[in-house]
């Protein structure tokens, strides 16, 4: 049967509203909901031995497997490569013995992605892959595929495809933690019962998202927009960044916030607002003070927080938004939400093709 819109105006809105259930669907299938534990299908490789993962994708599953960086490097102590397939395909980068390689892609489809797979292969590597399209070829030439179990993806700007693959990849670095004896019980625990709490919190992003209009609406004004995060919110910035520019094209740029005054602190005047993901975490601190450069720079901050993080930020922002308070592991998941609907409102506001934006595929199956 054709998928239709429901009572949703584009594919796209309906599926970010989509991201409670199929986060659900694919806990289901990756968490024992009983016992909050992590279990994975067996897997070909032993993450005890595994010397380091090169991860590669495109696009939004690229900023996937960036985060995960973040995880399995924090988390699992495991030593993690990441690169844009494109890239990763013509490098000729030595890959270690007994090493692993992990494909993300929402089609399973995309050439790139295809090309560093079978290149992978030829180094000798183990091949794991996220995909949304099990029977897709990149799914086909795993020796291990962990499907992301979002449905069908409709909309060309990936969303529900994107948190899905958060939310696997997180469990398999919970899973590579404790292969690896890099956390005790307790920690797990509490990481793996985190993951758990995402539907809910997305749920109530979801339900307060109308200020998020009334900021979009400015948004929509302006030629730049500067995205700012740090660790694993970082590539949450890159993603919010692509998301805009992909649908509503407005210019904007994704920044590590510490990079901030190597540059495009430059560029920051009351014309250029400055999109910040902010949640409480061992890094909080640090985005403060990008926060007040920014501020004093006369730079229109939009700041996205948990409570207590917003009680410490104090005045100045031109907007501030408060988010459900969470651990900070899961915050990348969390936070891509207001990335989503503030790129969507905005194109709503500009009377953009939302679902199918100028010159954009939803997957590229040839170079
Ligand atoms: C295209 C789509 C993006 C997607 C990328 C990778 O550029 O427009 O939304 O992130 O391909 O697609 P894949 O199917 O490999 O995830």
């Amino acid at each position: 049967a054709a998928i239709g819109k429901g009572n949703f105006r584009h594919f796209m809105q309906k599926e970010i509203h989509e991201q409670p259930a199929v986060i659900g669907d694919t806990l289901h299938s990756y968490v024992n909901l009983q016992t909050r534990a992590v279990t994975l299908p067996e897997m070909p490789l032993d993450f005890a031995a595994l010397p380091r993962l090169t991860i590669s994708a495109c696009g939004t599953a690229f900023y996937a497997g960036f985060v995960a960086k973040y995880w399995f490097e924090q988390i699992a102590r495991l030593p993690v490569e990441v690169d844009i397939a494109s890239e990763f395909r013509y490098r000729e980068a030595p890959m270690p013995e007994g090493g692993a390689a992990l494909f993300i892609s929402q089609s399973g489809e995309t050439i790139d992605t295809l090309a560093a797979l079978r290149y992978a292969r030829s180094q000798k590597q183990t091949i794991l892959s996220i995909v949304n399209q099990p029977e897709s070829v990149i799914g086909r030439e795993s020796d291990l595929v962990l499907p992301t179990l979002a449905g069908p993806e409709i909309g060309v700007a990936s969303t529900k495809a994107f948190t899905t693959q958060l939310t696997v990849l997180a469990c398999l670095a919970l899973a590579a933690a404790r292969a690896r004896g890099a956390i005790d019980a307790a920690a797990e625990a509490c990481l793996s019962s985190a993951i758990t709490e995402v539907p809910a919190a997305i749920t109530q992003v979801l339900e307060h998202a109308e200020p998020l209009e009334a900021i979009a609406h400015d948004i929509s004004a302006v030629r730049d927009v500067l995205f700012l995060g740090r660790g694993s919110l970082f590539p949450i910035a890159l993603e919010g960044a692509l998301k805009l520019k992909e649908i509503s094209y407005i210019h904007a740029e994704g920044y590590a916030a510490g990079e901030l005054k190597h540059g495009p602190i430059a560029l920051i005047d009351e014309d250029v607002p400055v999109v910040i993901a902010a949640p409480s975490g061992p890094l909080f601190d640090k985005l403060a003070s990008n926060i007040q450069e920014t501020i004093a720079r006369g730079g229109r901050a939009i700041i996205f927080s948990d409570r207590a993080g917003l009680e410490r930020i104090g005045d100045g922002a031109a907007y501030t938004v408060e988010m459900p308070t969470i651990d900070p592991f899961v915050a990348p998941i969390l936070y891509s939400l207001p990335m989503q609907l503030l790129a969507y409102y905005t194109a709503v506001a500009k009377g953009t093709d939302v679902d199918q934006p100028r010159n954009l595929a939803k997957s590229v199956t040839v170079e």
